[in-house]
């Protein structure tokens, strides 16, 4: 009779409630996680991955869903529909991370500005343009107005498998504030520029109750369970130097800053989107742990940037429509360039309404090997 070997994992594994004892207990203090592993600077042999916009109008079940709520607003605020909706990528393509389903437009909703979402149109807010329409918000009220996300998190904390992690987010100051000030989406971004530029003081007041509603926000998203954090600046890229320092590092850098205070192990990922050769700066200057490349940033500026900071992208959301042979190819492209360093494979931007859901699962399948 052969003695089983007390070492052995087999041994351990079968035999022993040791086993128990040591799954998901993390060796050493490090994260059993892979997506948190990488954000902490760990190189993976197979890196973790997950995709912006992963919940949304792609999926058949996202748009049965929908229906079931008269506002994609209340639908953002509705905890079971936004748990499910969260985990319904997450079933079907088993990706490392889920990203609580929001919007970054939950700040101004709950800052007080009116905030709807028009079918076909995208948001519509109540326009905020001087010094006296910020005397219109009411951020006394956020935290009763933002606690069904909170609610949300918590479910789903409860809901996930213990191997993904739970993402938390908000937009940037800057993003969010072109939504308030032009009341809705832009081309131009005419009137906030106008404000920015010839008033940086009053313009200076908005951004500061972005930065107190950012921070209460994406705290009480870790309270209640978030195990990461990202802030997407979506229009990052449309300020010259001088304004993109000082309202796109300096606010971001406000809002990590006490975050880390708050909840030092906790990783925030920035998402200055269109950064260009500011991309370096925007990594010293605000903090982040990892930066979300978009789709033009070279493979040679992203390794480099791999020194200062975990990096996570940059697929076309366009080359995930095409699919086939052309998305295989810039799937190894970015991976044989990225995959020696600390790296989350993701999009450039997020996921467009006409992705065909196999091409998920055939971009699942790549990134499975
Ligand atoms: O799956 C996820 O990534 C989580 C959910 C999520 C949504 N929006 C859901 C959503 C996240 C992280 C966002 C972020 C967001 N929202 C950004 C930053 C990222 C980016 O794309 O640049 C921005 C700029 C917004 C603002 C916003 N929300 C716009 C301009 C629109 C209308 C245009 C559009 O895509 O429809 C939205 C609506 C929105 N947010 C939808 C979803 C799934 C579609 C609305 C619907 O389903 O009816």
């Amino acid at each position: 009779m052969r003695i089983p070997d007390l070492h052995s994992a087999h041994f351990i594994t079968r035999f022993s409630p040791i086993y128990i004892l040591m799954e998901g207990r993390p060796e050493n203090g490090a994260n059993p996680k892979p997506l948190l592993r990488a954000l902490a600077g760990e190189t993976l042999d197979r890196p973790p991955w997950w995709l912006m916009r992963q919940a949304g109008r792609y999926l058949p079940e996202y748009r049965d869903l929908r229906r079931q709520a008269p506002s994609f607003l209340e639908f953002c605020l509705d905890p079971e529909l936004a748990t499910e909706a969260t985990l319904q990528p997450i079933r079907r393509f088993g990706m490392d991370g889920a990203i609580l389903f929001a919007d970054i437009l939950i700040v101004p909703h709950g800052l007080g500005a009116r905030v709807a979402f028009r079918e076909g149109e995208g948001p519509v807010l109540r326009p905020v343009r001087s010094a006296e329409d910020l005397k219109s918000l009411t951020p006394q009220r956020f935290g009763e107005r933002v606690a069904p996300v909170f609610e949300t998190v918590r479910r789903l904390k409860r809901a996930l498998p213990p191997s993904v992690t739970l993402i938390g987010f908000a937009g940037a100051p800057w993003t969010v504030a072109t939504y308030m000030v032009e009341g809705g989406s832009s081309r131009e971004f005419a009137r906030i520029k106008s404000w920015a530029y010839t008033m940086p003081d009053s313009f200076g007041r908005l951004i500061d109750a972005l930065v107190a509603a950012t921070i209460e926000y994406l705290s009480g998203q870790v309270e209640a369970g978030a195990e990461a954090l990202q802030i997407f600046d979506s229009w990052a890229g449309v300020l010259p130097e001088p304004e993109f320092r000082l309202w796109v590092i300096e606010p971001t850098r406000r809002i990590v800053g006490e975050l880390k205070k708050r909840h030092p192990g906790v990783p925030v990922i920035g998402f200055p989107r269109g950064a260009g050769l500011l991309y370096p700066d925007y990594v010293s200057g605000t903090g982040v742990d990892a930066v979300s490349l978009d789709t033009v940033v070279p493979m040679d500026a992203a390794r480099e940037l791999q020194s200062q900071a975990a990096v996570q992208g940059n697929l076309d959301p366009l080359m995930l429509v095409a699919g086939g042979t052309a998305m295989a190819e810039a799937v190894e492209r970015i991976r044989a360039a990225l995959g020696e360093g600390p790296f989350v494979f993701n999009l450039g931007h997020g996921i467009v309404p006409e992705t065909p859901p196999d091409h998920v699962d055939q971009l699942a399948e790549l990134l499975r090997t």
